[in-house]
């Protein structure tokens, strides 16, 4: 087999197939634990998963639907009785020593962990027996509301190196399309806020369709609010929120879901403000069981995907983050005041004042050549806050000549270098020649292919003279001059452009790797979600490769996938796990010591959840598919990535 990243790299693993098994693939070394499916019972007290009888009162205790972001902390025994002494809660003092010794924990063996994982979007044909997509009942709707969010779990590593949910634990915990939310920085209590239900304009219910995310450097989750777009309805065309929104405009007739029948929240023609509380990052702390989630405005309103955290020299810190819709931009938050690992108190609220940013690519020295330069764009200063121009980041962002992107999911900054790394997952409006233009979101963009977005017709449809979009998605490199996240200006380029390598019409390119077919890299398509080891390989989850004969995928299970990205092997990227049909794979996280590896397989059996059934003994039980979270292990306890020892 063959061996990526040099001389005593740790990426010997055996390279897995592209194919269409019915469950996850991994290779001969290691093995696969179900640690959470849906509708599993968080705390002793929670109902048992019941597929024909669901409602928003069971699901609300239970292991939400579409598993998406998975994020792990280490969980020190003294956190637990601190806590367990305190009724459930986390005092200042023990917050404190938390943030002293977080930023060494997170990096080594824990024998309890935190664990989030995102619940990101429902579907009611695929949860309820004989849903009737025209006229879900209101328990469905509530069931569907609850499902939404995401889980905090604690795990515990058994005496054979397997993780096992503890059910008992004090931090087991829901956060759903309903919890109440504070708004803070610069547009808590702001006017454009404030709504019936909530004149003061601080508090929100629920966060929704929470996709990729990240962690900061003080131990919180970062969750981001993606596609809410979806669950408004009766979006007004004649008013002041619809001009701050007609970048991002929700459905003007009902929605799909039809939630807006039951919840009046729902339906803006009713109250229009309420848009304006949805698409935001929300940080939680998994350490406090009592702390509410927190939208933190500041870091702008969009389509947020991930959110990368990365500390200056002179402390502050910098959030990175794409707005994943065809054409839309790669964000970076500075914030205004610096990290202070002695006071985790002080950190709770340092993301509520700074700078937010946007990115101009840049072709650089020469056209065509996949580098390039590029600018951070200042799109909005607290210290000068304009509600509107928040409100509306996207149409502010557009003002100052950003970059329209191939779709930015998440990204990531490498622990080794600093280096930030983009999925550009694909897209299937770039098909346009020079000078070519498009409508996409509620602007006219060039849809041509540019530096940063090279590829105009990766989709292989066999005519030479048709262009038919970025099918397969490409990974930017951006590298800040100085090496310093508060520079506003960096380098970039083009670590990967997907596709299968042993066909010549995807145009694909993989670092520094001549011949990437004798090479043995696997074909890859629709890069999302990133995560690096601590060697700094960037593990890649895919999400659309099943799907084939259409302007995404090519028709294999998503999976996993490791590059390194650094030496002489940089770009030999080969696949570590295939997982489900019609499943993408989401939240790619190692434990601390590298020796153990999450994911979540989201959507099983897409459409089918009630004729084929994954995970497989689920045909034997409720008879649906569960989108999970899984754990791989290497059998001897190597380190994820390992080939047999
Ligand atoms: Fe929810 Fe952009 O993936
Ligand atoms: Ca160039
Ligand atoms: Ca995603
Ligand atoms: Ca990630």
């Amino acid at each position: 087999f063959v061996t990526a990243g040099g001389p005593g790299s740790r990426l010997t693993f055996e390279t897995v197939l592209p194919g269409n098994e019915s469950d996850v693939v991994v290779p001969s070394n290691y093995e696969v634990d179900i640690l959470l499916r849906w509708g599993d019972p968080l705390t002793p007290e929670a109902p048992e998963f019941d597929v024909s009888n669901q409602t928003g009162a069971s699901q609300a205790q239970q292991f939400g639907f579409n598993a998406d972001l998975v994020l792990w902390y280490p969980l020190p025994e003294w956190v637990v009785r601190r806590v367990m002494m305190l009724g459930g809660q986390l005092d200042d003092r023990a917050s404190r020593v938390l943030g002293l010794v977080y930023p060494r924990a997170k990096d080594n063996f824990s024998q309890r962990a935190l664990v989030i994982v995102n619940h990101e979007y429902t579907s009611g044909d695929d949860m309820f027996p004989g849903y009737d997509a025209s006229n879900p009942t209101q328990d469905q709707v509530e069931a569907e509301i609850e499902a939404h969010g995401f889980s905090i779990v604690e795990l515990e590593l058994d005496n054979g190196g397997r993780w096992q949910f503890n059910r008992n634990s004090q931090f087991n915990r829901r956060s759903t399309g309903s919890t109440a939310m504070e708004i803070t920085g610069p547009l808590r209590g702001d006017l454009l806020m404030q709504t019936a239900a909530d004149p003061t304009g601080m508090e929100v219910f629920g966060s929704l369709n929470n996709c990729a995310g990240g962690k900061t450097p003080w131990g919180t989750i970062l969750t981001c609010e993606e596609n809410f777009d979806q669950y408004f309805a009766n979006f007004p065309q004649a008013d002041q929120a619809y001009e701050l929104s007609k970048r991002i405009a929700a459905p003007s007739g009902e929605s799909g879901r039809k939630w807006e029948r039951y919840d009046s929240r729902f339906d803006l023609s009713q109250d229009p403000q309420e848009y304006h509380r949805f698409g935001y990052i929300v940080e939680i702390d998994p350490y406090n069981p009592r702390d509410k989630p927190k939208k933190r405005t500041a870091l702008g309103r969009c389509k947020h995907e991930g959110a990368a955290a990365s500390i200056a020299p002179d402390g502050r810190v910098a959030i990175y983050s794409g707005d994943d819709a065809r054409f839309e931009y790669v964000y970076k938050f500075v914030t205004k005041h610096p990290y202070d690992r002695r006071n985790r108190q002080a950190n709770l609220s340092l993301l509520d004042e700074g700078k937010l940013y946007v990115a101009r690519f840049d072709a650089g020295d020469a056209e065509d050549d996949d580098m390039g330069t590029g600018e951070w764009l200042l799109v909005h200063d607290t210290d000068f806050p304009d509600a509107a121009a928040l409100i509306d980041t996207r149409g502010t962002a557009d003002a100052l000549g950003a970059t329209p992107m191939d779709r930015p999911e998440d990204i990531e900054v490498s622990p080794k270098t600093g280096h930030v790394f983009i999925a550009l997952t694909n897209n299937s409006r770039r098909d346009g020649d020079p000078g070519d233009t498009r409508v996409v979101n509620g602007r006219v963009v060039s849809s041509a292919p540019d530096e940063a977005n090279p590829r105009n017709d990766t989709y292989n449809d066999g005519n030479p003279d048709s262009n038919t979009g970025n099918q397969h998605g490409h990974i930017v490199e951006l590298i800040e001059d100085g090496d310093d996240p508060n520079s506003l200006t960096f380098r970039w380029n083009i670590l990967v452009k997907c596709g299968d390598p042993a066909v010549p019409a995807h145009r694909t390119s993989f670092g520094d790797i001549v011949d990437p077919v004798a090479a043995g890299v696997s074909p890859i398509s629709d890069p999302d979600n990133l995560v690096h080891d601590d060697d700094g390989n960037l593990w890649i989850a895919t999400d659309g490769q099943f799907f084939s004969g259409g302007p995404v995928g090519f028709g294999q299970n998503d999976g996993i996938f490791a590059v390194p990205v650094e030496g002489e092997d940089r770009g030999l990227l080969r696949q570590f796990l295939s997982g489900v049909p019609r499943a993408e794979v989401c939240g790619p996280e190692f434990s601390g010591d590298n020796r153990s590896f999450f994911c979540a397989i989201q959507h099983p059996w897409d459409g089918q959840a009630f004729t084929n059934f994954w995970p497989l003994d689920e045909e034997s039980g409720s008879r649906v598919s569960k989108p999970s979270l899984i754990a791989v292990r290497e059998k001897d306890g190597q380190k994820i990535g390992k080939g047999p020892a």
